[in-house]
C-alpha cells in the first residue's frame, strides 16, 4: 500500500479520502532534519504553509510522487527542484478564495473602527468609547491590487457596502475590471486616490516591495492598507515607519515577510495596526474545501491516475 505523509494540519475529510488508497501519517510540526529522516518512506506529502518543501527534502524523497499544497499558492514547495525529479505539484485554487476575501473585508473593516482595541479595553473592565471613534467605508474609495479570484470577490462585497472601486491588475481587460465593478487605473493613480488599498496578487519578483518608502509617500494621510495575499509585497520596515510618522492611517497585515512574525516595530503601533496569524484560509468551510480537493488529486496520482499540476 502506498504511504502518504501529512505534515500541516489539514481537515479530516482529506484523510478519509487519502486513507482509500494509502496508509496516512499526521506528522505535524517536524524541523526540516527530521522531516529529511522521514521522507524517504513516502510516496505522496500533504502540506499547508507550515512546511516548507526545500531542494534537499525533495531530494530526499526519492519515493514521492506527488506534493499537494492545501492552498492556493505553492511558493512553500520549490517546484523547480520537484519538476526535475518528476514530482507533480498540485494545489487547491478556488477552495479558500471566499475565506481569504471575507478576512480581508473583515481586516478592513475591524482597522476602521478599532473593533480588537476596543474589544481587549471592555474585557479589561474600560468603557472609553472617544479613543475608538472609528471611520466609514461607504462612499470611500477602495483600491483593488489583483483582480483575480480572491480580488474579485473583494470588489462584490465592497460594492454591496457603497464603495467606489478602483482596481490594478495588467493582466485583466478593461471589461472585465468593469464586470467587477471596477475602475482599472495605474498603480500610481489607484495609489494616490485610494483611502483604502487590499492587495491580492501572488509575490512574484516583480511584486516583491511593490508597497515600499516611495509608493507609501504617495498615499493620502488617512489611508489604510490591507495585506492578506502574501508576505514581502510590503515593505515591513517602511510601512512601520510610514504609520510611526503619519504617513499613512493604518494596516492590517495577515501575512508577513518572515512566518511565524518575529520582532517587529509592527508590534507596538497600537490600535492602527491590526496583525493575523495567517488566518485568511482558516475557516471551517475553506479547510474542508481545500482537504477534499488536494486528496482527491493525491489518490488519483497514487491510483496512476492524471493530475492536474500547479
Ligand atoms: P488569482 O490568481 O485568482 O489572482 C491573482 C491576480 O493577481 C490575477 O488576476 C493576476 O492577474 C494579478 N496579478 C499578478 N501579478 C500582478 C501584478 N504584478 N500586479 C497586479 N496584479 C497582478 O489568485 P487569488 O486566488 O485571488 O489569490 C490572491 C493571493 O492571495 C495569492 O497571493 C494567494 O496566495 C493569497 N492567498 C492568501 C491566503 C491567506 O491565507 N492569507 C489565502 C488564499 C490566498
Ligand atoms: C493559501 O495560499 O491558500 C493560504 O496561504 C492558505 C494557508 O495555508 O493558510
Amino acid at each position: 500500500m502506498s504511504k502518504v505523509l501529512v505534515s500541516d494540519p489539514i481537515d479530516q475529510a482529506g484523510i478519509d479520502i487519502l486513507s482509500q488508497v494509502a496508509t496516512v501519517d499526521v506528522k505535524t510540526g517536524l524541523k526540516p532534519a527530521e522531516l529529511i529522516e522521514i521522507i524517504g518512506e513516502y510516496d505522496a506529502l500533504m502540506i499547508r504553509s507550515g512546511t516548507r518543501v526545500t531542494q534537499e527534502i525533495i531530494e530526499a524523497g526519492t519515493q514521492l510522487k506527488i506534493i499537494g499544497r492545501a492552498g492556493v499558492g505553492v511558493d512553500n514547495v520549490d517546484v523547480p527542484a520537484a519538476t526535475r525529479h518528476g514530482i507533480v505539484v498540485v494545489n487547491s485554487p478556488e477552495g479558500n478564495t471566499i475565506a481569504a476575501a471575507e478576512h480581508a473585508i473583515a481586516m478592513m473593516l475591524s482597522l476602521s473602527r478599532h473593533i480588537p482595541d476596543a474589544n481587549v479595553s471592555v474585557k479589561k473592565g474600560e468603557w472609553d468609547r472617544k479613543t475608538f471613534v472609528g471611520a466609514e467605508v461607504y462612499k470611500k474609495t477602495l483600491g483593488i491590487v489583483g483582480l483575480g479570484k480572491i480580488g474579485s470577490h473583494v470588489a462584490a462585497v465592497a460594492k454591496a457596502m457603497g464603495m467606489k472601486l478602483l482596481g490594478y491588475d495588467p493582466f485583466i481587460s478593461t471589461e472585465r475590471a468593469e464586470q467587477i465593478g471596477c475602475q482599472l487605473v495605474d498603480l500610481d493613480l489607484l495609489i494616490q486616490q485610494a483611502d483604502y488599498i487590499t492587495l491580492h496578487i501572488p509575490k512574484t519578483p516583480e511584486t516583491a516591495h511593490l508597497i515600499n518608502a516611495t509608493t507609501l509617500a504617495k498615499m493620502k494621510p488617512t489611508a489604510r492598507i490591507i495585506n492578506c495575499a502574501r508576505g514581502g509585497i510590503i515593505d515591513e520596515a517602511a510601512l512601520a515607519e510610514a504609520i510611526k510618522q503619519g504617513t499613512i492611517a493604518g494596516a492590517a497585515l495577515d501575512v508577513f515577510e518572515s512566518e511565524p512574525l518575529g520582532e517587529s516595530d509592527l508590534r507596538s503601533l497600537g490600535k492602527n495596526v491590526l496583525l493575523t496569524p495567517h488566518l485568511g484560509a482558516s475557516t471551517a468551510e475553506a479547510q474542508v474545501n481545500v482537504a477534499i480537493d488536494v486528496a482527491e488529486q493525491i489518490r488519483d496520482v497514487l491510483l496512476g491516475l492524471p493530475a492536474r499540476s500547479a
